[in-house]
């Protein structure tokens, strides 16, 4: 492919991803945090978004599923304290390293306001679309 080609075809790209991304309505930086928090912690075991929607464990609630409930904002806030996750998810400050984990697994450490950034990337994921 000759360069010039190759140029209109990279902005041909840029433009598509800027027009798809517009179709969307623009995340908050919190819910943006919250979907990275998301994807890094919690994707392993559930399905957080569209990115990861067939590969998690599939007894494990989704996100979509869990935002559908009414409580799910108390789900949430609270849900380090709920099982499985005290063995696996540290609150700094709040809760201690669980004693049940083994010394070479590493927990999840996030802080409170980091589960604040999950509430605001929960607010608005409404739908599998
Ligand atoms: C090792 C796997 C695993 C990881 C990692 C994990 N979860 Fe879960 N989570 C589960 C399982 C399994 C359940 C279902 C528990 C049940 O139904 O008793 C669950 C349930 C939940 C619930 C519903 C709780 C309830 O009582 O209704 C919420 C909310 C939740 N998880 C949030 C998160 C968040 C946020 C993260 C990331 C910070 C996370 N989970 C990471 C396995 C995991």
């Amino acid at each position: 492919m000759n360069l010039l080609l190759k140029i209109i075809l990279i902005k041909t790209l840029i433009f598509l991803s800027i027009v798809s991304k517009a179709d969307t309505a623009p995340m908050s930086e919190a819910a943006l945090r919250g979907l990275e928090i998301a994807q890094e912690h919690c994707s392993r075991c559930h399905v957080v978004g569209n990115e990861n929607r067939y590969s998690s464990i599939e007894t494990t609630p989704s996100f979509f599923g869990l935002r559908a409930m009414k409580d799910w904002r108390i789900r949430f806030t609270e849900f380090y304290i709920r099982p499985p996750h005290p063995a696996l998810v540290n609150i700094v400050d709040v809760t201690e390293r669980s004693k049940k984990l083994p010394a070479f697994v590493s927990e999840i450490n996030l802080k409170l306001d980091q589960i604040d950034d999950l509430i605001s990337y929960l607010e608005q994921l409404k739908k599998i679309d």
